[in-house]
């Protein structure tokens, strides 16, 4: 099955290759090495200076550290929600007690600067968190502004970055975010089951002095010590950091900025091969994701004519709507490893299936203009 879902992607043979080897003890001096190599490229992916922690468990289990760690019960935390995953930042941070002011944006769109800092001003707010990427809308939110209001404000900025580090721009340092989040199946190209949270100084501190904090396992103390001896608190997944080596040593060959341009182009491509195929793309022009495209499904048609096709068809796996988009939208994730080969198989595919549900298309409009997007990066 190729998979275009927005995680867990394809791994390169090399990593996945690289899983196969024997396991070593985790406290020993050649696993240590393999850890440090990995905060390093961890930390140029991040573009930060800080420490990056390592996590056994999905992105889900990095989130619940980041605001486990930070939050304390009864602390006011204004959560940016606009989708399925901003919804669970949300409910995260409920979940350790804290008062949650949720600033609704409505699905397939981005938030008001305005209006955020609105919500700021009647709070007394601690922190905010975004979610960078929101897989379910495909929708790529401006991360950088929001840092700014944080920073003016003294709140901490947490950022969900699960689908958009090693994909997309993430500048950890330079926005100004506290806690950023990701998981290792989605643009980094890695096995699932790794969780990772780039903690700043500031963020550090409010850790150390959170005595009230509801964590053992997830409490990020734990792991800013162990990274200052070059292992983990808990014995880590060797086998999945293997995989996670081989895969940043991938990135570090690629180079992270041409990963962020192929990232742009596919998704340009994605988006001009809907528009061509009469297709209509959910989210808003001014924010739509460069790792994840979401498209309506043509009225008439259901998501069994399309994704479902596309599945018994062509042996094509594409994501489905979440939550109020189920069996309205479908969702082509185009991160990681996917090229222009993959993404082009799957448009003519997409093609084929349309045509024969009905839709109105010109078959190989979708793929021409794609390749145009791809003719025109040189
Ligand atoms: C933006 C975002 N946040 C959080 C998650 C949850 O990650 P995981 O399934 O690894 O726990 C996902 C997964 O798709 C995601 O896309």
């Amino acid at each position: 099955m190729k998979l275009l879902i927005p995680g867990p992607v394809e791994l390169d043979s090399e990593v996945l290759l690289a899983m196969a080897k024997p396991l070593m003890g985790h406290r020993t001096p050649d696993f240590e090495e393999i850890l440090v190599e990995c905060c390093r490229i961890l930390k140029e992916v991040y573009q930060t200076r800080n420490d990056v922690a390592i996590i056994t468990g999905s992105g889900t289990s990095a989130m619940e550290a980041a605001v486990a760690s930070v939050i304390k019960e009864g602390d006011e935390v204004i959560s940016i929600t606009g989708g399925k995953f901003g919804e669970r930042m949300g409910e995260i941070a409920q979940a350790f007690g804290a008062r949650v002011k949720r600033v609704d944006v409505e699905w397939g769109d981005t938030f008001s600067l305005e209006e955020v800092e609105n919500a700021i001003a009647e709070s007394d707010a601690v922190a905010i968190t975004l979610t960078h990427n929101e897989t379910s809308t495909g929708v790529v939110h401006d991360a950088k502004a929001l840092g700014k209001l944080a920073k003016e404000y003294d709140l901490l900025f947490i950022v969900d970055g699960i689908t958009s580090v090693g994909g997309d721009e993430v500048k950890t340092d330079e926005w100004g975010i506290d806690l950023c989040i990701t998981g290792s199946q989605k643009c980094l190209a890695a096995p699932p089951g790794l969780g990772f949270v780039a903690v700043s100084e500031r963020a550090w501190e409010v850790i150390e002095n959170n005595p009230r904090k509801r964590a053992y396992y997830l409490d990020l103390a734990k792991y800013r010590k162990s990274l200052a001896k070059n292992t983990t608190p808990f014995t880590p997944s060797v086998t999945l950091i293997y995989g996670l080596y081989a895969a940043l040593k991938k990135i570090e060959g690629e180079t992270l900025e041409a990963r962020i341009k192929r990232h742009r182009t596919l998704a340009k491509a994605t988006r001009e091969a809907a528009k061509a195929m009469n297709l209509e793309l959910f989210a808003a022009q001014r924010c739509a994701s460069n790792t994840v495209t979401a498209i309506k499904i043509p009225s008439g048609l259901t998501d069994d004519d399309v994704r479902g096709a596309l599945k018994r068809e062509h042996g094509i796996l594409v994501a489905g709507g979440q939550a109020q988009l189920k069996g309205k939208i479908f969702r082509l994730g185009h991160m990681g490893n996917v090229r222009f080969a993959d993404l082009v198989q799957v448009l003519a595919a997409l093609e084929l299936v349309l045509k024969k549900a009905g839709h109105e298309l010109k078959l190989g409009e979708g793929v021409a203009a794609a390749e145009e997007v791809f003719a025109s990066q040189g």
